[in-house]
């Protein structure tokens, strides 16, 4: 039975006061919670607890043991009727943390004890209303050997710690009500790196980073891009830490990257550890970009919490917007928006066109779990930063303060945050919610009419939303367009709006269609439309292809600039006939153009990929994808050969490793060109990649070169895995790229390369980044080979994930999108990747978590 939001009903009991022991134990852990209990709805109503897998061992209200007879237990609930109006509440559990493999709850990882609780795992720790609408105030006391566990943390600060016999102790205190959710412990050997940070209004809070032992210098950057995120949201939101202590921790076992628990951050260590020989530029990137994250979690989702589980958006889409304007300021926001989109485009859109779809605030759900989805996290973010968009930066802000001030202490709802905005213009924000409940992307499509005589520039504007499962009809939503005019040329062309001479301005589409009547211009103009990617829709112009060149060569919005030459090359490789020619003389320009930092040179170097390429052609078929992209790509490395081989020699890789984002910057074009030069086929090529590869400094330009070996697929590409498995063998991170770059080969080899490395002795399926390093790589980021006519992919992904729904659903559950759009695609595959999945669905013993996936990709 699924859960759903109308049903939703406030608490009947409230819990101001948490007191928790934990006598730690890898099978026989022994928890005991106190509660204060107050009823706060109706009189009558039983008490009902929510516990998973506990063994319940006593139960005492008001210090009067309960017999059986008092209670019911159920697998999933514990009820107690008649229970007074005000009354404390002792329930002792045990549970097994070494047999969890789930990795929800408390479980083990390398001999230490770790916790996820969100969405429902506090649950699978003791008895309690586990929901996000309980907030209370928790005192935490933990007990563990001290040989072995030196380390005892939890949320809030350190009251107070000892020995006892056989064992130590570590009272934790946090002051901050919250929903258990947010609730951590970690207990084992770990290393620290330790800093300060000195918050706007002068306390000095000591930051702690837990590493594996002899870990503590990759902690480094994780450190410093904390102190970063801590100063930015004193400055851009007026947000200040309320803590004395702020800790982060690191888990190699975690089913994602990583987790806000009050105080006690807990991630993923690939989301965490790093330094120049063991992890490439984008794992800086992520690095940063996910310490941000969390850490602005502590108001938006800690100090203003959700209501529910279907307001997961509130902090989710909050926070990603938070993290990406943060990236933005940091590595400069052109680039970080165009990477942005391009992982929009990549996940989310396809999401929002197949059976998966659903609205950033979903209707009904049976696992909670299953909508951690890039629709929730960064559709969600896309709707704040159009807010953003249409009331400008200053009104945001004061809204934002409105928001964290009216709603601090409290569970919320998306209402909530529309309201703000309300109250701080005075304007009508409903027609917003409309992007919270309706799923499927929005297309938007623009017909021009240019006047020479009258100079008038007439665009007749529309938008229509396709229907989506359960959702049919689809009213209009409001949609931002930042909309410029070039001239043929491709130099900015002025016009009138609202009375002003500009050539660029922001309009607004609240109904299905609209005229927008550009007044004084000039010439026939070329549009430059959504600016900025200023709403997350699909852009229908028909224009000349004259006109997409001329903003690939000169939109000085860079964001279109880049658009321009993707939207180009998708039709090219689309199109049989398609030619290399007229781009390659556009990315030649680009490429030597003086004004444009290498970060960007990369991006717009950087063909669509084919899953880009699979969402404008139906029905999908992936052979003809993969041979059209390659050979353009062939045809553009050709016809830029010597250009690409002057600049890559003129870019020497630098002698020291800086992982700032101009240094970056130059590595991802070197690379670019790199991948380029293999693409022109010449024989140099395998040396050059070779060198590449023994020369690199750091793992940026290792991997590059590897991957590039890849490609080419000659002898020199094993001796370059076996060397680079020798060098790394006892690195755990960087096997994972090792896996990763073997499955992620588009050699028709790679089909028993993948059979082959589940077997290798590094491989292990209860290890979510080593399962993932192979089935993820191969799913999501092979489509040739996982597309192979022959369903050998397909039936390799559908045992994977039987395999690991038998132990940790949560993670198989995530792969079941790699089948999602079969509808979409050309037989053979739709036929066989339909099988794959009724073969799923019909296995016996499914988790919900599978099987709710699962049973909608098939039903679409
Ligand atoms: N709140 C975490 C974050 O975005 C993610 C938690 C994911 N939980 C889950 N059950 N998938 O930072
Ligand atoms: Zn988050």
């Amino acid at each position: 039975r699924p859960i759903r939001l109308t049903d939703y009903r406030a608490p009947d009991f409230a819990i101001p006061e948490t007191q928790l022991e934990f006598d730690l134990h890898p099978t026989q852990t022994r928890v005991r919670a106190t509660y204060r209990i107050e009823r706060r709805g109706v009189a009558e109503a039983p008490l009902v607890l929510l516990g998973e897998r506990l063994t319940l061992k006593a139960l005492r209200l008001e210090g009067v043991e309960l017999t059986p007879d008092a209670y019911t237990l159920s697998p999933e609930c514990l009820t107690v009727p008649g229970v007074p109006d005000r009354f404390t509440l002792e329930v002792e559990v045990e549970i097994n943390p070494q047999e969890n493999k789930t990795l929800e709850g408390l479980y083990m990882s390398s001999g230490r004890y770790f916790t996820q609780c969100e969405a429902e795992g506090f649950r699978k720790v003791v008895y309690f209303p586990d929901r996000p609408d309980v907030l209370s105030k928790y005192t935490v006391r933990l007990r563990a050997p001290k040989a072995g566990f030196p380390r005892l943390l939890s949320n809030g600060n350190l009251i107070d710690s000892g020995e006892e016999a056989d064992a130590h102790f570590a009272v934790w205190e946090d002051p901050f009500p919250k929903p258990a959710y947010l609730f951590a412990l970690v207990a084992g050997e770990l290393d620290v790196l330790e800093d300060r940070f000195v918050t706007v209004s002068g306390r000095t809070v000591a930051l702690k980073i837990f590493v594996d032992p002899g870990m503590s210098a990759r902690a480094a950057y994780a450190m410093d891009a904390l102190k970063r995120s801590m100063k930015w949201d004193e400055e851009t939101y007026g947000r200040e830490y309320d803590l004395d202590l702020f800790m982060i921790v690191a888990v190699r076992d975690f089913n994602f990257g990583a987790m806000e628990n009050k105080g006690l951050n807990i991630f993923n260590a690939s989301l965490l550890l790093a330094d120049a020989q063991t992890a490439t530029d984008l794992d800086y990137e992520r690095i940063e970009s996910v310490v941000a994250h969390e850490y602005f979690h502590n108001w938006s989702g800690n100090r203003v919490t959700c209501r529910d589980w279907f307001q997961l958006c509130l902090k989710e889409g909050l926070t990603v917007f938070r993290d990406q304007s943060f990236s933005g300021d940091q590595r400069g926001h052109a680039v970080q928006r165009i990477k942005d989109v391009k992982m929009l485009r990549a996940r989310q859109f396809p999401e929002d066109a197949g059976p998966l779809a659903h609205p950033v605030r979903p209707a009904a759900y049976l696992k909670i779990d299953n909508f951690y989805t890039a629709t929730i996290y960064e559709k969600g973010a896309e709707i704040v930063g159009m807010l953003k968009t249409v009331v400008g930066a200053d009104t945001y802000r004061r809204a934002l303060d409105h928001y964290f001030d009216t709603n601090d202490g409290t569970a919320a709802t998306l209402e909530d945050f529309l309201r703000s905005f309300e109250a701080v213009t005075g304007k009508d924000f409903s027609p917003w919610l409309k992007w919270y409940t309706q799923a499927g992307t929005p297309t938007l499509s623009i017909e021009a009419t240019y006047d020479a005589t009258a100079q008038r520039l007439t665009l007749d504007v529309s938008q229509i939303t396709p229907p989506t499962p359960s959702q049919a009809h689809k009213a209009p939503v409001p949609i931002p367009v930042r909309l410029g005019l070039l001239s043929e040329a491709g130099a900015p062309m002025r016009f009138l709006h609202a009375g002003e001479s500009v050539t660029d301005a922001l309009f607004l589409l609240s109904e299905v269609q609209a005229q927008w009547v550009l007044e004084a211009v000039t010439h026939t103009p070329v549009i430059s439309a959504l600016r900025g990617f200023s709403a997350p829709v699909k852009l229908r112009l028909a224009e000349p292809e004259a006109h997409r060149f001329a903003r690939f060569r000169g939109d000085p919005d860079p964001f279109n600039r880049w658009e321009a030459a993707q939207s180009l090359a998708k039709a090219l490789i689309l199109d049989p006939q398609g030619e290399a020619c007229a781009y390659a003389e556009a990315l030649r320009a680009t490429l030597s153009d003086p004004t444009l930092d290498s970060a960007f040179k990369a991006l717009i170097s950087g063909l669509p990929t084919e899953m880009d390429l699979a969402q404008s052609l139906t029905p999908v078929d992936p052979s003809f994808i993969h041979a059209r992209r390659n050979a353009f790509k062939a045809e553009l490395a050709a016809a830029l050969k010597s250009d690409a081989e002057a600049l890559y020699a003129a870019l020497p890789a630098e002698p020291t490793f800086s992982p700032d984002a101009a240094s970056a910057g130059c590595r991802a074009l070197r690379n670019v060109l790199l991948d380029l030069i293999v693409a022109a086929g010449a024989p140099s090529a395998t040396a050059i990649a070779e060198n590449h590869f023994r020369n690199a400094g750091n793992m940026t330009d290792q991997m590059a070169g590897l991957s590039a070996l890849s490609q080419i697929h000659g002898a020199a590409y094993q001796d370059a895995l076996d060397d680079f498995y020798a060098r790394f063998k006892s690195e755990p991170l960087v096997l994972d790229k090792w896996f990763a770059v073997q499955a992620s080969c588009a050699h028709p080899e790679t089909l028993t390369r993948v059979r082959y490395l589940v077997t290798h002795s590094d491989f292990d399926r209860k290890v979510p980044n080593r399962w993932r390093s192979v089935v993820q790589a191969f799913a999501v980021n092979n489509p040739a080979i996982f597309h192979d006519i022959s369903g050998e992919g397909y039936a390799f992904i559908a045992d994977e994930v039987l395999r690991v729904d038998r132990f940790n659903p949560m993670t198989a559950a995530r792969l079941i999108e790699a089948f999602g759009g079969f509808k979409r695609y050309a037989e053979p595959h739709r036929s066989l990747m339909k099988a794959a999945l009724e073969r799923i669905v019909g296995t016996e013993g499914l988790s919900k978590n599978v099987g709710e996936l699962a049973g909608k990709a098939l039903a679409g």
